[in-house]
């Protein structure tokens, strides 16, 4: 037998055998690498006569192609396996029962934040923020609250240093200052977010939330403000009749100042907003003081306009039927699955954030 007969015979039994793509590359390269069995007889040729080479060349090639035939062959075997063997092996059942999905509800805080921010967008309000920690010049000095102003102590701040000059925010208000430190007039502004005050009972909670307003142009004046609450109030109550009253009251950073009642009655132990003779406070405002807009560098001989400060967890209340205010922040899931939203649902006066 011929050595290159005796190749053939020697290889096609080997690749008869349980191989894997190692051992194939292993015979690949033993056959047609460079010093490889069937590439050592290719080079044999240059010494022999042509009429030998010439037969020898035609028997080698049909060799070399047979054997690499049956590699190809071969491998593409091996691939069929083991595509057969992930298939076997990432089988799913689907007959399994699905796993139990929870769906989470937007806290009925969030939802009135939202609303709030939707109504007031729609006649051109944007939303600004600040943080909940703030110094003692943003939350009571620019406002017009200079030490040992009675005002601060009507506050139960939170300090968070011995010197005072750090504390949480009691109200939105030094927002306002953010603001027009941070910009050129004219500004308008609401400010949703966390305030907090040492106090707790059935209607406070240390920490709370409320929304600021702040609208400075060269002719804003008391009707402005009058026409944006009515306006908000019939918004966000879904009602088009509303009563509304403004008491004189007394806030350092505004003058006038007024806080504003919203009429109502008990039907069945129920709150109706709209009717009846009973009053509810909802808010203070008033029209911004000369003085913050110095402290500001805003010209209260050019600008003037009006602010507002309302609590969100009280109209979260009133307008949902939820008569505890401490249960919204003891993050008791049966309550948020009760009082919380679908995040799915939209409420009819949402208009879409512009946030
Ligand atoms: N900051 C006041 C408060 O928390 C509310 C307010 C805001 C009053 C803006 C007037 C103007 O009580």
């Amino acid at each position: 037998m011929s050595d290159i007969i005796k190749i053939k015979e020697e290889y096609l039994l080997k690749l008869k055998d349980d191989l894997d793509l190692n051992n194939i590359n292993q015979i690949k390269s033993e056959l047609f690498g460079k010093t490889g069995k069937i590439s050592n007889e290719f080079k044999k040729m240059g010494s022999m006569s042509s009429d030998s080479r010439k037969k020898f060349a035609s028997e080698l090639n049909v060799i070399k192609d047979e054997l690499q035939e049956t590699i190809e062959k071969k491998i593409k075997d091996i691939e069929i396996k083991e595509i057969n063997l992930k298939l076997q092996n990432e089988k799913v059942d689907v007959t399994l029962p699905e796993r139990s999905f929870k769906r989470g509800k937007i806290h009925p805080v969030s939802q009135v934040i939202d609303e709030i921010s939707s109504i007031f967008s729609e006649i051109g309000f944007s939303v600004a923020e600040g943080p909940d920690v703030e110094n003692e010049y943003n939350n009571f000095t620019a406002l017009n609250t200079p030490d040992n102003h009675p005002a601060r102590d009507m506050h139960d701040t939170f300090y968070l240093d011995d010197n005072k000059e750090y504390l949480l925010r009691t109200h939105t208000s030094p927002v306002q200052v953010r603001t027009m430190l941070g910009g050129k007039p004219p500004f308008k502004i609401i400010a949703p977010g966390r305030t907090y005050r040492s106090d707790s009972d059935q209607t406070h909670a240390p920490m709370f939330h409320q929304v600021e307003g702040l609208h400075i142009d060269k002719n804003i004046n008391m009707g402005h403000l009058k026409g944006c609450l009515n306006y908000f109030i019939k918004e966000f109550f879904e009602i088009d009749k509303i009563k509304m009253r403004f008491r004189p009251s007394h806030f350092p950073f505004t003058e006038p100042s007024a806080e504003v009642d919203i009429g109502y009655t008990l039907k069945d132990g129920k709150i109706i907003i709209g009717e009846g003779d009973k009053w509810l406070e909802i808010l203070g405002c008033g029209m911004v003081h000369p003085n913050v807009l110095k402290n500001v560098k805003v010209d209260p001989q050019k600008f003037q306009g009006y602010a507002f400060g309302m609590g969100i967890d009280r109209l979260a209340m009133l307008k949902y039927g939820i008569n505890d205010l401490r249960a919204f922040f003891e993050t008791d899931y049966r309550w948020l699955n009760h009082f919380g939203f679908d995040p799915l649902d939209v409420p009819s006066n949402y208009r879409g954030l512009s946030r």
